[in-house]
């Protein structure tokens, strides 16, 4: 079966095309970039970019694919967790375009996308998975019984791993989105140069909104010249604390459920260092998806679809944006 699939959850429009077997046969994403001066996502410009790029984008990934509106069987949309105005676009777009064709069309959970973005890398792949979700608004454990079948295991009690990151460059004068600067700037400088304080937090939560201030009041310690000249030490030592914090948990978890397979997913599981790490630590049970399907697309949301229409399931005409969709 053919499918098309939306994403709108935040400050990426994003359309695929994909055909059974996790099989991806365009996947168009474009990153709104007038966010950038305003040092994160401002909702009222998203939606209003997602109004403007849905309908392109869908011509271009059906071009892409070189599929045709007459052979596509379902449509998928992202209908949450994200920002009611940007998910409202993909919900209403998608939804009028499937009863324009006269197809059934499903609300895709955002996390499960993110979990499911392993399969486009590894379509073989099966469940049982241990999944750390690492992305700008979440921080999950998430054990993968079976497909559709999770265990909730911890997330962060207050900012998400990638709001350390781009909350941390924030303080240190560098652009939004910093997790991919700081990533870069960190090759450069030495890791050990500054011992940040690690969270204590009980079972598998996490924390980062200590490790933030931590560096605010390091930084207020020390002179201009000072930060200029060790700001690549400074932010190594930083993103240090925040992969060792992952790390700890990550391996609670592991230990405790002995997987098969560990994968880790979302924007920030692109962190240089961060694969280092695990992969020093677990080796060859580890996973990452491609790097186009860590951060927010079209194709991972195509990935729940296609398993879930194959079970015969659709959404009923009343399914709406859930801004706090819950996984389980
Ligand atoms: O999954 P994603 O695209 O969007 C959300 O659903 O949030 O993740 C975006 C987050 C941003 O916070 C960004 O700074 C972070 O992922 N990120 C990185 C890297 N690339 C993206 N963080 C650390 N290192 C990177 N290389
Ligand atoms: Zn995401």
């Amino acid at each position: 079966m053919k499918i098309v699939a939306i994403e709108t959850s935040c400050d990426e429009t994003s359309v695929a095309v994909l055909e059974s077997g996790f099989k991806v046969l365009s996947n168009v994403t474009q990153t709104h970039i007038e966010h950038a001066k305003f040092g994160g996502v401002v909702p009222e410009l998203a939606s209003r970019a997602h109004i403007r790029l849905i309908y392109p984008l869908t011509r271009l990934a059906l071009e892409r694919a070189g599929v045709e509106l007459k052979e596509l069987e379902g449509v998928a949309f992202t209908r949450g967790p994200g920002l009611i105005g940007s998910l409202l676009v993909g919900v209403v777009f998608g939804k009028t375009l499937a009863q324009a064709l006269g197809i059934p069309f499903l609300g895709v959970n955002h996390l499960e996308g993110h979990l499911f973005s392993i399969f486009l890398s590894y379509p073989d792949l099966k469940p049982p998975i241990l999944y750390l979700l690492v992305s700008g608004g979440h921080t999950e454990l998430i054990y993968m019984e079976d497909f559709f079948k999770y265990r909730y295991l911890g997330r962060t009690m207050d900012d998400a791993a990638g709001e350390a990151f781009d909350k941390g460059g924030k303080l240190l004068g560098l652009p939004y989105p910093s997790g991919p600067v700081i990533d870069r700037l960190s090759k450069e400088g030495d890791r050990n140069f500054h011992k940040f304080p690690r969270a204590k937090t009980p079972g598998y939560t996490f924390s980062f909104s200590g490790l933030k201030t931590s560096l605010l009041y390091y930084l207020r310690k020390q002179d201009e010249d000072f930060i200029k000249s060790h700001l690549a030490d400074i932010a190594a030592s930083y993103q240090e604390a925040i992969v060792d914090m992952l790390l700890d948990k990550a391996q609670m978890a592991f230990e405790e459920f002995k997987p098969p397979v560990i994968a880790v997913v979302g924007g920030v599981s692109m962190n240089s260092r961060l694969r280092e790490v695990f992969k020093e630590h677990f080796g060859d049970k580890l996973v990452f998806p491609e790097p186009r399907y860590c951060t927010d697309n079209a194709a991972m949301i195509g990935a729940v679809a296609l398993k879930r229409f194959e079970r015969g399931e659709s959404s009923p005409l009343d399914i709406s944006a859930s801004p706090n969709l819950p996984l389980v």
